[in-house]
C-alpha cells in the first residue's frame, strides 16, 4: 500500500512514525513534510493548500490512502476534492470540518443539541457586539469566528481589554476574514484536558487523554504558543469522567453532526474544561492536536491505518482499539524568542546519539537540511517524547532526551507534565 500524509509539523511526523509500524505499507509520502519527516517518508514539494496538485499526485502515484493532518486544508474542502476523484482519504468533508472552521457554527450546534459549553452570543455587526459587551461582566472571552492560527481567542480581564480586542478583531481585521463574525462568551475556570477521538460518522471512540502547556515559559507564564509540551494521560481525567463525557458530549456531538447532514469522519478533538458545573466543551478541532498527537500515538497499540480505514468505511464499531497502559511526555524544543521573533539555521546536534534510546522518540516540527546537516527552521523545532511506565518516568526520560539534543538558542520549558490542580 502507498499512503500520503498532508502537513508539515510534529503532528504529521508522529502520524508518519505510527504508520511505519504497519508492514503492509510499502511507501509513505508526506506533502510538504520537513527535513526530519524526510528521514521516515518521501517528502513531496506540494503545499497543503494546493488541492489540485495533491489530487494529481495521488492519482499519478496510485496512492491508496491519504491522511490530512492540518486544519486549513480540511476547512477548505481538501477531502471533497479527493473524494470527487474517487480517492480514499481520511478526514472530515468541508461541511463537517466547519465544526472547527466556524466557532459560531460549533456554538450554535452545542446550543441546539444541549451539549454543555460556555454561555455565548455571536455577532456579525460591530455595534451590536459592542452593545452586548457593555451589558456583560468581566472577565469575558472574545473569539474570532474563523481560523486564526490558534491566536483568535482573547481572554479579557478588563473592559478596556475587551473593547480594544473587539475593535481589533471586527474593525481592524487583525485576523482577516476570520473576524467577520465573533463569539462573545462567558469566562470559565478549571483544568483543561484534550480528548481526541476517532469517528466514522456514527461511532465515536475516544483516545487516551492528554494535556498541553500553551504558554511559552515555566509556570504557565509568557505568551500563548502553539504548545510547548504535552503529557498523556491527563492527571485528573478519570474513567468515570470519560464515561460521562461519552454520554453528554462525545456521542451527542457526533449524532448532532449526522442529524445536520454533516457526518463527521476523521479525528474529532474535544477541548474540555472541568468547571464547578461539570465538564464543558471549550473548543472542537477537526484534526489531531499538535503536540497532543506526539504523546497519544506512541501509546496506541492497535494499527493506526486499520483504524483510519475503518473510519472511512463506516466500520469503526467493529474495531477493538487498544492502548498501552503507560505514559508519555513531549517536551518541545523551540527557538529562543518564539512565539515572537527568532533566528533559524542553527545546526541540530545529538540526533544520532538519541536514536540509541528506545523509549525516546524525536518528532520534527521545524527543521531543514543545509549542506547535509539538519538545521533549525521554525519556532517550534523538535518535540522530544519520552515514554515510561508512569508520568514521572516519562518526564525523566523526555528530559534525558532534551539534554542530548542541542542547538544554539534552544528554548524549552522545564515543567512539562508537572501540572498540579486543586479540584
Ligand atoms: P481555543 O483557541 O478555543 O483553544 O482557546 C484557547 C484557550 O483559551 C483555551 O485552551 C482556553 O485555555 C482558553 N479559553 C477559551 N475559551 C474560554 C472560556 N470560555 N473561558 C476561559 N478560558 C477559555
Ligand atoms: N494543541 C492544540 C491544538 O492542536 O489545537
Amino acid at each position: 500500500m502507498k499512503v500520503l500524509v498532508v502537513g508539515s509539523g510534529g503532528r504529521e511526523h508522529a502520524i508518519v512514525w505510527s504508520l511505519k509500524k504497519n508492514a503492509n505499507i510499502e511507501k509513505i509520502y508526506c506533502a510538504p513534510g520537513n527535513a526530519g519527516i524526510g528521514l521516515d517518508a518521501e517528502c513531496v514539494p506540494i503545499g497543503a493548500m494546493e488541492f489540485d496538485k495533491l489530487v494529481d499526485f495521488a492519482k499519478k502515484e496510485n496512492i491508496d490512502f491519504t491522511i490530512i493532518g492540518m486544519d486549513d486544508p480540511l476547512v477548505g474542502g481538501v477531502v471533497d476534492a479527493f473524494e470527487k476523484e474517487g480517492l480514499r482519504v481520511f478526514g472530515p468533508r468541508k461541511n463537517a470540518a466547519i465544526i472547527e472552521g466556524s466557532k459560531a457554527f460549533s456554538k450554535d450546534l452545542m446550543k441546539k443539541y444541549g451539549i454543555p459549553t460556555a454561555k455565548y452570543e455571536s455577532f456579525t455587526d460591530y455595534e451590536e457586539a459592542k452593545k452586548y459587551l457593555d451589558s456583560q461582566e468581566m472577565p469575558i472571552v472574545i473569539k474570532a469566528d474563523g481560523l486564526a492560527l490558534g491566536k483568535g481567542v482573547l481572554i479579557c480581564m478588563t473592559r478596556e481589554e475587551a473593547e480594544e480586542g473587539l475593535k481589533e478583531i471586527m474593525l481592524d481585521k487583525k485576523f482577516g476574514s476570520a473576524g467577520n463574525a465573533v463569539v462573545i462568551e462567558e469566562f470559565l475556570q478549571g483544568p483543561e484536558v484534550s480528548v481526541l477521538s476517532f469517528c466514522d460518522g456514527k461511532t465515536v471512540v475516544p483516545m487516551v487523554s492528554a494535556q498541553d502547556h500553551k504558554r511559552a515559559l515555566d509556570g504557565d507564564k509568557g505568551l500563548n504558543t502553539g504548545g510547548m509540551g504535552t503529557f498523556s494521560p491527563s492527571v485528573f481525567y478519570t474513567e468515570e469522567m470519560n464515561e460521562e463525557c461519552m454520554k453528554t458530549i462525545f456521542q451527542p456531538t457526533v449524532d448532532a453532526m449526522a442529524k445536520e447532514g454533516r457526518p463527521f469522519v476523521g479525528i474529532l478533538y474535544f477541548g474540555l474544561m472541568l468547571t464547578k458545573d461539570g465538564m464543558k466543551v471549550i473548543e472542537y478541532n477537526a484534526r489531531f492536536g499538535d503536540p497532543e498527537t506526539q504523546v497519544v500515538l506512541p501509546r496506541l497499540k492497535t494499527d493506526l491505518l486499520e483504524i483510519m480505514e475503518a473510519c472511512v468505511d463506516g466500520k469503526l464499531a467493529d474495531m477493538n482499539i487498544e492502548w498501552y497502559d503507560n505514559a508519555a511526555v513531549c517536551v518541545v524544543l523551540a527557538s529562543g524568542g518564539y512565539p515572537v521573533e527568532y533566528e533559524k539555521g542553527f545546526e541540530i546536534k545529538g540526533l544520532d546519539e538519541i536514536k540509541k534510546y528506545n523509549n525516546i522518540v524525536v518528532f520534527h516540527a521545524g527543521t531543514a537540511e543545509k549542506d547535509g546537516k539538519l538545521v533549525t527552521n521554525g519556532g517550534r523545532v523538535l518535540g522530544i517524547t519520552g515514554i515510561g511506565d508512569n508520568i514521572n518516568e516519562a518526564i525523566k526520560t523526555a528530559y534525558e532526551g532534551v539534554e542530548i539534543v542541542d542547538f544554539d538558542k534552544k528554548h524549552f520549558r522545564t515543567d512539562i507534565g508537572r501540572k498540579e490542580y486543586k479540584l
